[in-house]
């Protein structure tokens, strides 16, 4: 599919069927992500594959945003391993760590699964909940799998502002 259309119908998947992710489709989601740019190409981000049952009962307890999805990608960082802006000490990983899950995000919708970004949780109760190593820091959770068959968009989706109130040309 052209990618301006994909990017167009892409929406958050907020109820998922039980049909399991084929493994070839999240290794090509995987992929996506190793692609993608990072500062200094230092590459610091982490990803984790929740797909047990208690991986998955653990993180929709937490964060209710994962949903139903049999598969929840928790994306890391490595504050003390990515670029530092040197003019204003801010580490790099949040942003490093956002295009990897967007590089995802749009491979899934190609293959036909939906996905969701999510950040409404406690950052520090998942990193301790999944052991997580004390370098890492959790900037994202993104659940994965095929939409419900009554999955819809939700009215946001259509919601885009006017460039005009978003760009600036000077
Ligand atoms: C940084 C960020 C955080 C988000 N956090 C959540 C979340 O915690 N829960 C959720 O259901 N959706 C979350 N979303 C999804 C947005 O609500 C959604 O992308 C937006 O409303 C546009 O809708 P669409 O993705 O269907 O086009 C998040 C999106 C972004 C980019």
């Amino acid at each position: 599919m052209d990618l301006t259309r994909l990017m167009a119908e892409r929406y958050s998947v907020r109820k998922y069927s039980e049909k399991p992710v084929e493994e070839a489709h999240l290794q090509a989601i995987l992929e996506a992500g190793r692609l993608a740019p990072t500062a200094k190409n230092l590459q610091p981000q982490r990803i984790y594959v929740l797909e047990s049952p208690e991986a998955l009962a653990k993180i929709r307890a937490l964060v209710p945003s994962a949903f139903n999805a049999p598969v929840v990608l928790v994306f890391c960082g490595t504050p003390e391993a990515c670029w530092v802006n040197p003019f204003t000490g801010h580490p790099s990983d949040e942003t490093d760590v956002t295009i990897v899950a967007t590089h995802m995000m749009l491979k899934a919708a190609e293959l036909g699964l939906g996905t969701c970004y999510v950040c409404w949780m406690d950052n520090p109760k998942v990193h301790q909940a999944f052991s997580l190593p004390a370098g890492e820091r959790v900037h994202c959770v993104m659940p994965l799998g095929h939409p419900a068959e009554d999955s819809i968009p939700s009215p946001r989706h259509t919601e885009r502002r006017p460039l005009a109130e978003t760009v600036t040309r000077l």
